[in-house]
C-alpha cells in the first residue's frame, strides 16, 4: 500500500517535470536583447558598475547579486506591480528569457 503510494506521487512529478517545455528555461541571449530594448531606458543593464542612468535603480549586475535573488524571483517581480518601476506585461517566454539573462551577470567579471 506504501509503495503504491510513492509510486503515484513519483509519478505525478515526474509528469509534471516532463509538462514543463524545455523552452520555458529562458535564453541568456534574448533576454539580453530583450533588456536592451525594453528596461535599459532605466537600469544598466551590461555587467557594470557604472553610474546608473536615473537616480536609485538598481542595475541588472547589481540585482543578480542582491541577496536571496534568483530567476523565480525575478520572474515573479515581473508580473507583480510595484511602486517606481513601471508595470509590464511580459509575455512567459520572455520574462524567463529576462530572469536567465540577469542571474547569468552573477560572478561575472565587471566590464
Ligand atoms: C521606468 C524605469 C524602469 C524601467 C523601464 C524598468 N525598471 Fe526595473 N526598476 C525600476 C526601479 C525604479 C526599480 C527599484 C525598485 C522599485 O521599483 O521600487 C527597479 C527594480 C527592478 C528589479 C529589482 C527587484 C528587487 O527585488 O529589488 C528588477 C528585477 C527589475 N527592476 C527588472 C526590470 C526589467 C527586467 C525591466 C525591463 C523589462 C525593467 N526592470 C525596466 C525602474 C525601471
Amino acid at each position: 500500500m506504501k509503495t503504491s503510494y510513492l509510486l503515484l506521487i513519483t509519478l505525478i512529478l515526474a509528469l509534471a517535470c516532463a509538462a514543463v517545455p524545455a523552452a520555458l528555461a529562458g535564453s541568456v541571449f534574448q533576454g539580453h536583447a530583450y533588456a536592451v530594448r525594453m528596461c535599459a531606458e532605466c537600469h544598466s543593464v551590461e555587467a557594470t558598475n557604472e553610474i546608473e542612468p536615473l537616480f536609485d535603480v538598481p542595475s541588472f549586475y547589481v540585482i543578480a547579486h542582491m541577496p536571496g535573488m534568483s530567476k523565480l524571483a525575478i520572474s515573479v517581480w515581473l508580473r507583480t506591480s510595484h511602486d517606481k518601476m513601471p508595470d509590464f506585461i511580459i509575455p512567459r517566454q520572455d520574462r524567463e528569457n529576462l530572469a536567465a539573462y540577469i542571474m547569468s551577470l552573477k560572478g561575472k567579471r565587471l566590464r
